[in-house]
């Protein structure tokens, strides 16, 4: 059912914690299905050189926070934010259907965290219009299992 980076990056995740002054912090999820993403970004000249994560969530949650670390680092916010959910699951070598809307929770992270460092910053950034469709998305979660949790 899940591929074998799926279960890899859960199992083994990569950049999980916090990061001490961070430039960038976004918080996304939904207390109905218990799955929250935290996102820290550190940023300099508008490049993101590192990120790290914590996620109380579903496997698939996890899965996605550790590989969308590892697709930012390096990357400029404006490359960043090109990321899509699709991308983050295609990067895990794709997540079952039923999973797919667990890769929201990682391409709004990414959007949220970059936020924070555009408005610390003085930048302003359109709230994504995303966000309403990933919380319509979010309300479904509690009748998904969290089979590998
Ligand atoms: Fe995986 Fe809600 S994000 S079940």
């Amino acid at each position: 059912m899940y591929s074998e980076k799926v279960m890899d990056h859960f199992m083994n995740p990569r950049n999980v914690g916090e990061i001490e002054n961070a430039d960038g912090i976004g918080e996304v999820g939904n207390a109905k299905c218990g799955d929250i993403m935290k996102m820290y970004l550190k940023i300099e000249n508008d490049v993101i050189v590192d990120a790290k994560f914590k996620t109380f969530g579903c496997g698939a949650a996890v899965a996605t926070s550790s590989i969308s670390t590892e697709l930012i680092i390096g990357k400029t916010v404006d490359e960043a934010l090109k990321i899509t959910n699709k991308a983050v699951a295609e990067a895990l070598d794709g997540l079952p259907p039923a999973k797919m809307h667990c890769s929201n929770l990682a391409e709004e992270a990414i959007r949220a965290a970059i936020q924070d460092y555009r408005s610390k910053n003085g930048m302003s950034q359109k709230e994504s219009s995303e966000k309403e469709d990933y919380i319509t998305c979010c309300k479904r979660c509690e009748d998904i299992n969290h089979d590998i949790d």
